[in-house]
């Protein structure tokens, strides 16, 4: 059915969709079951052993799940993806195929805060060690390069810093040293394709733009079918599934995704450009502004700039507070990636529970605040900065 078509939102709208067979319902029936039946008891081993296919039990795998795995495939440009309870399923379950106890992983101090705790305090008490460095440097990450090393972890846009790491050259580097690039591609889904530029798996929160509604928590891998099966396997005995109508719900999220974005997009640059002038904002970060560091290299390995942005505000914790309870349409709450503006303070939320020493090399300091562009009109959101500043 997809290949049919050769546009992205044709491909969202139709990929791994097709009317009801049984009904000729449009839109997909949502499996809201656990379990499956067997046509006959000889079909049970059949199934079991993969001799068939078809369904058996919703830890397992589901036909909504499969409608969403086939979309989130087509937009990566891979060849399978697995449909997980949240992004951190996503990612415990990702790590986990790929590292086993006394080996050791790579990343950076500015990512998501969840993946930051995973690595620095639980994945240490089953013997798998992470070094955080600074990913604007290559010699840092050659120097931290162990012959144990498994895995490179990184998010391009960081997590709330909005830094760029430069995907092709730590593909390449990591392939020298037989080590797998694991990207994290929320911030950037349709504006980055991490498997063209080199990573072996991306992994998704699906609960951010994927979904874009605020009202479903999921989670994708991406890689070849081989991984794919591999991480099915973890992913079984972990447990870390979805249901059917959070299924359901994403696939429907997912048809309008490509409008979403383009909107992200053009509000956030937006906005970015109304703060870089604004008095009372130290900084911007936004990869999309020229005055970005690395905005060059943004510019070659994504074709958005997605819609958060962080900056840094004149003051102290008291300015940030009169701030943040001013605004009236955007939301004080953490996550991101909805039709609806989110702000947040990283330090009192999402980083929380991310170490002094780690918040410093990451660049995520106290006055830093995020802002999750919706896609309300642009004029609405500038209105409310302009009314909280002034
Ligand atoms: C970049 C990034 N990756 C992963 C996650 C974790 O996703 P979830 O909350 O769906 O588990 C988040 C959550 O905010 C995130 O921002």
């Amino acid at each position: 059915m997809s290949n049919k078509f050769q546009g992205l939102n044709s491909k969202l709208i139709h990929t791994g969709e097709r009317p009801d067979p049984t009904t000729g319902a449009v839109v997909p029936p949502i499996y809201q079951t656990t379990t499956f039946a067997f046509p006959s008891n000889e079909s049970t081993l059949d199934l079991m052993e993969g001799r068939s296919s078809g369904h058996i039990y919703t830890r397992f795998g589901n036909p909504n799940f499969g409608i969403a795995e086939a979309k989130i495939a087509q937009i990566e440009g891979s060849e399978a993806a697995l449909l997980l309870a949240s992004g951190m399923a996503a990612i415990s379950t990702a790590i986990l195929t790929c590292a086993r106890a006394g080996e050791h992983i790579i990343s950076h101090a500015d990512i998501y805060g969840g993946s930051f705790g995973l690595l620095h305090s639980l994945f240490p008490n089953f013997g798998i060690e992470t070094s955080f460095v600074d990913f604007t440097s290559i010699d840092a990450i050659k120097e931290a390069i162990r012959p144990n090393t498994k895995i490179i972890l990184l998010e391009s846009p960081s997590n709330p810093t909005l830094r760029i790491y430069d995907i092709r050259q730590l593909a390449n580097l990591a392939h020298e040293h037989n080590i797998q690039l694991i990207v994290d591609n929320t911030f950037s889904v349709l504006n980055q394709k991490p498997l063209e530029l080199g990573a072996d798996i991306v992994v998704h929160s699906c609960t951010k733009y994927m979904n874009g509604h605020s009202d479903v928590m999921a989670g994708a891998i991406v890689g070849t079918q081989a991984f794919i099966k591999e991480c099915s396997d973890v992913y079984r005995k972990l447990g870390g599934n979805l249901n059917g109508f959070d299924a359901w719900l994403l696939i429907r999220g997912m048809k309008t995704l490509g409008l979403r974005m383009q909107r992200h997009n053009e509000n956030a640059l937006r906005v970015a450009e109304y703060l870089h002038k604004h008095p009372r904002i130290e900084s911007v970060h936004y990869p999309g502004l020229p005055s970005h560091p690395q905005h060059k290299l943004a510019a070659d390995q994504m074709t958005g700039f997605g819609g958060v942005l962080s900056v840094e505000l004149q003051g102290g914790q008291q300015e940030v507070n009169q701030f943040l309870n001013r605004v009236e349409l955007f939301t004080r709450a953490v996550s991101l990636g909805s039709v609806e503006s989110l702000i947040t303070q990283p330090v009192a939320a999402v980083h929380h529970s991310v170490p002094e020493f780690y918040r410093t090399i990451g660049g995520i300091k106290p006055n830093l605040i995020r802002l999750s562009i919706g896609i309300e009109d642009s004029a609405d959101i500038i209105a409310d900065l302009e009314q909280a500043l002034n």
